[in-house]
């Protein structure tokens, strides 16, 4: 495919995202109708769509108008390739641009230009205040693809070398020990033998700062409580050298698991009934997501205020569930992936307010501008 074929694909799969298709089944059905697209078009296409999701509102702006057609416009402009370039009519090119389109688009102000819809940009900054904006804007642009040191397989320089043994090229990054960015080579990584032998697993390095922050040592009594994909558990049972229990509402979300486990190494057992008393309890509960909008865009659109009400909610439940699994003396971990002190500061002193037998040992909020994905970690201890 031209660079212009792929820039009409990507307007028409934006146009079925806008009628209300998740976006990773709206790209599948273009690549599934679409056999001709070789392995680098998909990787274009699904680029410029992701490009323009980060950026729904101020690519309507700069585009003149909401169809897949003009966001692609508008995102062409704010990188500053002239679209007469694509917009030729040649192939399956993008028809040439009419005067209306020319004429069209305006500079967007405010939370449009920091694609945040109007609703959360008050909660925004109150909640990161003088870094308001800059956390906005860097949820604008690509995440860089981190990698995680698997411990239990080998050292951080072993793995460097396996990995550039198969022309991938990374650098230690400094949010967690274990951290590596990748450089050049991301899309080989899945195929990688560093990959299948479980020397390294794709892990953002701020969630790898948040298990650092853990007060972890071998031999604890560990439970994941939402362990999810189990990225977090994974990661602890590396540092404490033996197993961790994990658990989640929803069994489906481990399926992966026993695999994951075995490639790394370590003992994940899972279990639906979690017996305390545990020494470490983390509850990576569920969130807006907000500080992870750089890859995974659409949650940014989608949140409502009644959602993140919701969530809210829920995550004093799981909270409030937790308390009894926790040892005397021993630590409730809370984890978010959001920058909203709705869920992050304001969830823990609400906690604290509630639970006067606890109290608040350690609190960091990581922000996409520390170099990893935005995150919040708070470890909270029973009074003995
Ligand atoms: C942020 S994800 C966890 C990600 C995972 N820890 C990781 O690192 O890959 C939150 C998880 O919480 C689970 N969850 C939702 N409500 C829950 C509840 N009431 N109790 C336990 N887990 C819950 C969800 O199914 C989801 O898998």
């Amino acid at each position: 495919m031209t660079p212009a074929a792929r820039v009409q694909a990507a307007a028409e799969v934006l146009d079925r995202i806008a009628a209300g298709t998740p976006a990773e089944q709206a790209l599948l059905g273009w690549s599934r109708a679409s056999r001709f697209a070789g392995a680098k078009d998909r990787a274009a296409v699904r680029d410029h769509v992701f490009d323009v999701m980060r950026r729904w509102r101020s690519t309507a702006a700069t585009g003149g108008g909401e169809s897949g057609r003009e966001r692609m416009l508008g995102l062409l402009r704010q990188q500053g390739t002239d679209p007469d370039t694509l917009f030729t009519g040649q192939g399956h090119a993008p028809a040439p641009l009419g005067a209306a389109e020319r004429a069209g688009g305006h500079v967007p102000e405010g939370a449009e230009a920091l694609d945040l819809p109007d609703w959360l940009w008050p909660d925004w900054q109150a909640s990161l205040g003088e870094e308001a904006a800059q956390a906005a804007e860097e949820l604008r642009h690509r995440a860089p693809v981190f990698l995680r040191v698997n411990t239990l397989r080998g050292s951080v320089p072993e793995a460097i070398a396996a990995l550039a043994a198969e022309e991938i090229s990374v650098r230690a990054h400094p949010l967690a020990e274990t951290a590596l960015e990748v450089l050049s080579g991301a899309r080989k990584v899945a195929r990688s033998r560093a990959f299948t032998d479980g020397r390294v697993e794709l892990q953002d390095a701020a969630s790898q700062a948040v298990i650092s922050a853990l007060p972890l040592a071998p031999g604890q009594r560990v439970l994941d409580y939402c362990a999810g994909g189990g990225g977090k558990a994974l990661a602890m049972a590396a540092r404490i050298a033996g197993p961790v229990e994990a658990h989640d509402a929803n069994p489906a979300r481990m399926s992966d698991l026993p695999a994951r486990a075995a490639r790394a190494g370590a003992t994940i057992p899972t279990t639906q009934t979690p017996r305390g008393p545990y020494d470490l309890v983390l509850c990576d509960v569920p969130c807006s997501g907000s500080g992870s909008w750089r890859r995974a865009p659409e949650g940014k659109w989608r949140l409502t205020p009644e959602g993140l009400a919701e969530l809210v909610a829920i995550q004093a439940t799981i909270l409030d569930t937790v308390v009894p699994l926790v040892a005397p003396g021993g630590t409730l971990a809370y984890a978010t992936c959001s920058m909203l002190a709705a869920e992050n500061h304001q969830r823990v002193a609400a906690f604290l307010a509630a639970h006067p037998g606890w109290r608040l040992s350690h609190e960091r909020q990581f922000l996409p501008s520390d170099g990893g994905d935005g995150f919040y970690i708070a470890c909270l201890t029973a009074l003995a």
